[in-house]
């Protein structure tokens, strides 16, 4: 089984069963995240494979802190093992960053998983960020209201989002204009 093949039936192993929504949305990420593969070079796989499984955090069994993008990273480290690559982005999909430090957790995420820069930050955010809870496309704006929304506005992830949001929009944007030179 190669990497991606192998992060898809993690993640489906995961996420299926308990949270069937969550599982619709990581096949909308990786599909998207494989229309874009191409502008990261090597590093394809490796972002296919962390779009897959950037969400398997939120699997009941997973949850430590409550950070799903801690929890799932360190899963991926620690349990299966998954590329150094896979667990950094994963760890730090869609400026999780802020989110960390929002709860307290952003020295430990730091610390642990190195942050990822450049285009494959860009393409993994891309991918999340324009794909509906369902697994279909949607503009990135609407994306970031319906997280709002669905949360409310006194919490802490609709906070962290909105504070993401012209990052995140950023990133979108990048990955845009590298599809669109072609
Ligand atoms: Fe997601």
């Amino acid at each position: 089984m190669d990497q991606v093949e192998g992060a898809r039936e993690l993640a489906r192993q995961l996420l299926a069963v308990p949270l069937p929504r969550r599982w619709f949305h990581s096949q909308g990420v990786g599909r998207k995240a494989e229309s874009v593969a191409a502008l990261v070079g090597d590093d394809g796989p490796a972002l296919v494979a962390a779009s897959w499984l950037h969400d398997v955090g939120y699997s009941p069994d997973l949850v430590v802190t409550g950070m799903h993008q801690l929890d799932g990273a360190r899963y991926l480290r620690d349990v299966a093992r998954a590329d150094d690559l896979v667990c950094r982005l994963v760890a730090h999909h869609s400026c999780a960053f802020i989110e960390g430090r929002n709860r307290g957790l952003g020295d430990q995420l730091a610390d642990e998983f190195p942050p990822v820069g450049g285009m494959l930050s860009d393409a993994i955010t891309y991918a999340d960020m324009t794909t509906t809870p369902d697994g279909e496309p949607i503009d990135v704006e609407q994306r970031l209201a319906e997280i709002l929304d669905r949360y409310g506005p006194d919490h802490l992830v609709a906070g962290s989002i909105s504070e993401a949001g012209p990052l995140i929009i950023g990133s979108v944007q990048r990955i845009k204009a590298a599809l669109a030179e072609g």
